[in-house]
């Protein structure tokens, strides 16, 4: 009974694991296997281990122990040249066993594919609390989903705009530290399969650390191609000329959308076509997540009051009437990119 909250607890921390889409023991491209086959040898030789010594440990302790009416002190021996070669040489063996292919992984994982023709180019910037994605040789920029071609090498240089952040997809990559300053940490990685994976912020950053995700989305290459152009097409106002004013004083004062507005804060084109709003919530018009009633709800949700789903976010609270608020949100929804088949 007393054990009860304890495996409660475990099963919980089991269950957490087992997320096959945040789990490194799940790995779904040839980096993170990589990384999952060093793991697997690691563990291996430490079972390896653990079983001997706990083994000979058992043996002893029973075929020695102390019997009843002996009280005779055993043979008293110090020293055995031949163990003592033995246990030298087999951890030797075993580290290197672990240690070459380590070294060679290390090797491997730091090629630089940033000269790469063949490799798609991307600029990670973390900020407090989103993830903003450039692609240089395109000019395009989006936040908080990485569009991929499946199967391309994607190489990395990852920096940050404020704080110490890491940039971690469990089932496709290690993690790599984002820095402030001119400390730019490189990585790549390629997805073969198409797919959504979730990618975290895996330090420690501020109060909404725990909700930086973002998303890398594979999409077979003609799919891809459609992005980088629908993301490079103009886009038009809000058509209701008093959305259009709110949206242009209020928001496009930070935001970018297509051709309009600022480049530093979060772009939003294509907004509309993305799986998650502020990187979190569920980009949908099903009622199932709708609290308010707006079918753009969790949009609008973010708009009225980021705050209270991203603590101590940048965007602050905005300034809308509730026309306002529900023309943009409506607005925003409708900015789809529509370039999956
Ligand atoms: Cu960004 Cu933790």
């Amino acid at each position: 009974k007393r054990l009860a909250p304890l495996m409660a607890m475990m099963v919980l921390v089991l269950a957490a694991c087992g997320r096959s889409d945040l789990s490194t023991l799940n790995p779904q491209g040839p980096v993170a296997e990589e990384q999952f086959g060093l793991m697997k040898l690691a563990i291996g030789i430490m079972l390896i281990v653990i079983v001997a010594v706990f083994g000979i440990s058992l043996y002893v302790i029973i075929r020695f122990r102390r019997r009843r009416g002996d009280n005779t002190i055993p043979k008293q021996v110090e020293g055995n040249h031949k163990l003592e070669i033995i246990w030298t040489v087999i951890p030797i063996i075993m580290l290197i066993i672990l240690g070459v292919p380590t070294v060679q992984s290390v090797f491997n994982l730091a090629k630089d594919y940033s000269k790469d023709p063949e490799a798609v180019q991307v600029i990670v910037t973390s900020h407090q609390y989103w993830w903003e994605f450039e692609y240089p040789d395109y000019g395009i920029k989006t936040a908080q989903e990485l569009i991929i071609p499946k199967g391309k090498t994607i190489s990395v240089q990852a920096k940050s705009a404020d704080v110490l952040h890491s940039f971690w997809i469990p089932s496709l990559a290690g993690k790599i530290d984002t820095n402030p300053g001119a400390n730019v940490n490189a990585m790549y990685f390629s997805a073969p399969k198409e797919g959504v994976y979730l990618g975290k912020c895996a330090e420690l950053c501020g109060p909404s650390h725990g909700l930086m995700d973002f998303k890398v989305k594979s999409v077979d290459e003609s799919s891809f191609d459609r992005w980088v152009a629908a993301l490079q097409e103009p886009v038009a106002l809000p058509s209701d000329p008093e959305i259009a004013k709110a949206f242009e004083s209020k928001c496009l004062s930070c935001h970018a959308v297509g051709d309009l507005g600022g480049p530093a804060y979060p772009n939003l084109t294509g907004i509309g076509s993305r799986e998650t709003v502020g990187g979190i919530l569920v980009n949908t018009d099903d009622p199932q997540y709708s609290n308010e009633g707006s079918v753009y709800d969790n949009l609008h949700r973010w708009i009225k009051n980021p705050d209270e789903i991203k603590p101590g976010n940048q965007m602050g609270k905005i300034d809308l009437t509730d026309q306002e608020l529900e023309g943009i949100a409506k607005y925003l929804s409708e900015l789809k990119l529509n370039y999956e088949q």
